[in-house]
């Protein structure tokens, strides 16, 4: 396993790779959720390539940048155990020098759910990733369903700028309790790390819902929303059913739907969601 930092470097050794490349985009500290992700790939590509950036573009002023956790040598050993061929782990200065001023603008999908309560998230995202592809110039890139918003973020943005790469979203890795892995869940103290569990319980149940066959997505909203608020250290940012590619608001569950959630558990933010299809 190579470890980049620099993207002369990673280009360098990328003009010697003549077969498929699998990139994994990351800001690290890893769970089994990105080694799902790595696992993936490596069954798809000759090349496997994981980004460990804490992006800072993607985070408001007011947000965790500067105490997300972070541990590189741990990180590396897991990749390492997953066959991974590079790691590309360049410093905030690589990526945005001080001269830095071009940004990747992803309208409509971006507005709501994450898009409405986190200010400039997704310009961060879609910028760091898009520089990725331009650096990696992977075959494939594996995004997870846990931030669905994001991979529909991605999917629309290599559609409309014609990047030529293919895009595999992998399904939600959880707890046993069902709560999905999260670097941010270490944040949680051991009361609200059980109190998190409400998620997954009101996405299980907008899913029983939906498959006793009701259509009415605000019956479904409101049942959600009373069961959390029976957890008094959860608090709703908001409980959604979108449609699963405008993620518009839906009256009627006609077709394939987007249950998702974004709940304070104290002070730390948890999403996550469910399709209903
Ligand atoms: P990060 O939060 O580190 O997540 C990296 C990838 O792992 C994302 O595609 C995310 O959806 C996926 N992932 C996280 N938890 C998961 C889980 N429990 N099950 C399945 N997949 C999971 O998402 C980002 O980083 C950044 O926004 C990034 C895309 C790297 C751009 O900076």
């Amino acid at each position: 396993m190579q470890v980049i930092k620099t993207i002369a470097d990673f280009r360098e050794l990328r003009r010697q790779l003549s077969r498929s490349v699998g990139l994994v985009p990351t800001m690290g500290y890893l769970h089994e959720g990105h080694l799902v992700l790595v696992k993936r790939a490596r069954t798809e590509n000759s090349t496997v390539v994981v980004s460990i950036f804490v992006n800072p573009t993607q985070f408001a002023p007011s947000e965790d940048f500067s105490t997300y956790p972070r541990d590189m040598g741990r990180d590396l050993k897991l990749l390492e155990r997953e066959k991974t061929d590079i790691v590309f782990a360049p410093s905030c200065e690589e990526m945005y020098p001080s001269e830095y001023s071009s940004w990747v603008d992803v309208e409509r999908v971006t507005e709501r759910l994450e898009g409405a309560h986190r200010q400039g998230h997704f310009r961060g995202v879609a910028t760091v990733v898009a520089k990725l592809f331009n650096i990696v110039q992977p075959t494939r890139a594996y995004f997870g369903q846990k931030d669905a918003q994001q991979a529909v973020v991605i999917k629309r943005m290599v559609t409309d700028l014609n990047m030529n790469l293919e895009i595999v979203a992998v399904p939600t890795v959880r707890e046993s309790d069902g709560l999905a892995m999260s670097s941010r869940n270490i944040y949680l103290n051991p009361e609200e790390r059980q109190a998190a569990a409400v998620l997954f319980k009101a996405l299980s149940l907008a899913k029983q819902l939906w498959q006793d066959r009701e259509k009415d997505a605000d019956t479904i909203r409101h049942q959600m929303t009373s069961l959390i608020r029976k957890e008094p250290l959860a608090q709703i940012d908001y409980v959604s059913i979108a449609d699963t590619e405008t993620l518009e608001e839906l009256k009627l569950i006609d077709h394939p739907a987007l249950a998702s959630l974004a709940i304070k558990i104290g002070k730390t933010r948890l999403i996550d969601n469910i399709l209903l299809e």
